[in-house]
Formats: structure tokens, C-alpha cells, sequence
């Protein structure tokens, strides 16, 4: 029998194959289970994710990481009541390989369909951790396809206030990364290169920050520049024939990477009278971010609210949850012709 609290979610909007359950509870969610395979290794030597071969892996993963998620949370599929699939935005291969499989799981069961947003995903994982949201919070959203500022009203009604106009945090550094000769994803290796190094030594511009830029864009984001910036500092001083200090180098553009998310986020929120933050997506595990965004949350007296890394980077836990949380507002079900959306927008939660 249909259990109609037990939400199974599905996310394959990029590399990772996710399954999770999680269990409403009043006005709390529970996680019972949360499977991901990731096709990572298969595209690190092509620098970047094919999608040809994502959808590939997502299909070959998908049948396993559904009976392992379900055998995680000890439950038989049929008291499954409930299916959340990532609707979009990302990769239109991916994303349909993971609608495929939820309206087959949908229409076999019997049970609802919901096709949710990946982004608003990245923020509502949080409810799975620190509980449910209040009435409104800030969501900064960052990752390799991401940089978006949302308000976000009863966990589901969005609003975006801004985004980037042209590289996403992630994207950008996985470009330095590429340009400092870096194994690809390039993100990580730099943060790790930037603990070791002096983030005062070299002073990046911030992009959009100027008071000319506030008016228009006193929420997006750009980083295109300061990827620029930092390719021009790092070509001056290879045609001079001197050494590249890759550590100082990683930590000032990594300062002014978060120095500009954070400056402008909570910025945001006073602009707006929010206090409560919630941080999430890919990005999200970035050192330096989380630490700025800590100090400059405290001194304004806003509550931080970051998920644990491994609910940060893509997984199902995230759509399970946001199902979960369309499922208690008792929103429309999506219907089983679903259709894909590669850049779905953020203010819808559904498809
Ligand atoms: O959310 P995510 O797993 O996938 C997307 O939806 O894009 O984010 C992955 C992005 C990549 O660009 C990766 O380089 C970046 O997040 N990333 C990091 C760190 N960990 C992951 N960037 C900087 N520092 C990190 N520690
Ligand atoms: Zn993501």
C-alpha cells in the first residue's frame, strides 16, 4: 500500500545519479536514505562534463541506486507514495533519463508525480538538516552551472532577485583551474591551493560591486572579469619567464570571489529585512566562501544556515526534499507527460 508520506526523489540533471526517500512528518522531513553514483571519472579527462556519456552512466546507474536507496531506508517500492524527479535546469539527456525513470515509477505505482527545480533543490535540502524554514529566507545558490540570489517565501514560492550574467562561481573557478594547469574540476584544487596562500597578495577586481553597477545589478553577479583579470596576471608574468605562485594566486581570486557573493548576499538581505541565510549547491563546499560568509553573517546578525558538504554537491536528498515540501502544501501534481526544461526558470518550483 501507497504510503502518501514517503517521497522518493530522483536528480540527474548533470554527472550524478541520486536517489533518496524521506518522510514527511508533520512539518519536519526525514531523510531515510540517499544513494549517489557519479559519472565524475568518465569526463575528468575530457575537461569537462559530455553529456552523451552522462546519460549513458545515468541509465546503466539508475535501476541499482533505486533499489539501493530503497533498501537503505527498508521499505518495498510499493509503499512508495510519492515521486520527485529533477524537472530542470541542466543537461536535456540527463534530465530525461531521470523524468524516464520517475513517470515509469509514477505510472507503475500509482502515485503522484511532482517534477521539481534543481536549484530551488540546492536551498530546501537544508530543511532535511536544520529543520524547517521560517517564513522567508535568503537562498544564495552557487555552482558549476549556478550563481543565483533567491527570496524564497514558505519554502516554496521564489523569487530571483539576481544571478550571474555570465560564469557561475563554480564555472569560473573551474576556469582558473584550467588556466593555472589544473586537473579538472578545477575548484577544489584551488581552494585547496588558496589555504596555503596570502589572499591580500594580489588585489583582483570585484565585479559588479562599483556604486554605478548597484543600481542595476545590485543582485547579480559577474565573473567573467575577474577570470580575465587573473589570466592577464598570469600571462604577464610567464612571458617575463617568472614562476606563477599558484597559491597566492588561487587565494586572491578566491578572496574576491567570495569578498563579492557575500558583500552582495547580505547586502540582499538587509535590503530586503531577511535574516536567515541559506547557502547551497557545488560551490557551497568552497573554504573560503564559507568562511567569509560565517564572519559577515555574524556581524550582521543573520542566521547561517549551510547544509553539510555532501548534501551541497547534486544528489537526490535535495529533490526528495523539495518534493517533500510540494507534497505537504498539497501543490498540483505534474502531469506524467512531463516535459524536460534545460533552463527552467527559478521562480518555478514545479514543471
Ligand atoms: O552543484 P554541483 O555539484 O554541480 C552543478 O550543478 O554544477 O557544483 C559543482 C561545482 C564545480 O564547478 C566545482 O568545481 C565546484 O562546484 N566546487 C568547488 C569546490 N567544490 C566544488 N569550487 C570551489 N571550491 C570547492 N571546495
Ligand atoms: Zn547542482
Amino acid at each position: 500500500m501507497p504510503d502518501a508520506t514517503l517521497v522518493l526523489g530522483i536528480e540527474t540533471s548533470c554527472d550524478e545519479t541520486g536517489v533518496a526517500l524521506v518522510r514527511i512528518d508533520g512539518d519536519r522531513s526525514e531523510l531515510l536514505a540517499d544513494v549517489v553514483a557519479s559519472s565524475m571519472d568518465e569526463h575528468a579527462r575530457y575537461g569537462g562534463i559530455i553529456p552523451e556519456i552522462a546519460s549513458r552512466a545515468h541509465l546503466e546507474a539508475m535501476v541499482p541506486t533505486i533499489e539501493r536507496a530503497l533498501a537503505q531506508a527498508g521499505v518495498d517500492r510499493g509503499q512508495v507514495g510519492a515521486i520527485a524527479v529533477t524537472a530542470g535546469p541542466g543537461l536535456v539527456g540527463p534530465l530525461t533519463v531521470g523524468a524516464a525513470a520517475a513517470k515509469a515509477l509514477a505510472l507503475g505505482l500509482g502515485v503522484p508525480l511532482y517534477g521539481v527545480n534543481h536549484v530551488i533543490g540546492h536551498a530546501v535540502v537544508d530543511e532535511l538538516v536544520h529543520g524547517p524554514f521560517p517564513e522567508r529566507v535568503m537562498a544564495l545558490v552557487v555552482s558549476g552551472g549556478h550563481s543565483s540570489l533567491l527570496l524564497v517565501d514558505d519554502t516554496v514560492r521564489v523569487t530571483e532577485l539576481g544571478s550571474t550574467l555570465d560564469d557561475a562561481a563554480g564555472e569560473a573557478f573551474d576556469k582558473v583551474g584550467r588556466l593555472l594547469g589544473l586537473p579538472y574540476p578545477g575548484g577544489p584544487h584551488i581552494d585547496r591551493l588558496a589555504r596555503e596562500g596570502d589572499p591580500t597578495a594580489i588585489r583582483f577586481p570585484r565585479g559588479l560591486t562599483a556604486a554605478k553597477d548597484q543600481a542595476d545589478h545590485a543582485a547579480d553577479f559577474s565573473f567573467s572579469g575577474l577570470k580575465t583579470a587573473v589570466a592577464r596576471w598570469v600571462e604577464a608574468r610567464q612571458d617575463a619567464g617568472q614562476e606563477i605562485p599558484l597559491a597566492d594566486v588561487s587565494a586572491s581570486f578566491a578572496a574576491a570571489v567570495a569578498d563579492v557573493l557575500t558583500a552582495k548576499t547580505i547586502a540582499a538581505c538587509r535590503r530586503h529585512g531577511v535574516d536567515t541565510l541559506v547557502v547551497g549547491g557545488g560551490f557551497s563546499a568552497n573554504s573560503q566562501l564559507r568562511e567569509l560568509v560565517a564572519v559577515r553573517c555574524a556581524e550582521a546578525g543573520i542566521e547561517l544556515r549551510i547544509p553539510p558538504i555532501r548534501y551541497c554537491t547534486d544528489n537526490g536528498a535535495m529533490i526528495a526534499a523539495l518534493g517533500a515540501a510540494v507534497v505537504r502544501r498539497g501543490l498540483p501534481a505534474s502531469p506524467l507527460d512531463l516535459p524536460v526544461d534545460s533552463s527552467m526558470p527559478l521562480t518555478h518550483v514545479l514543471a
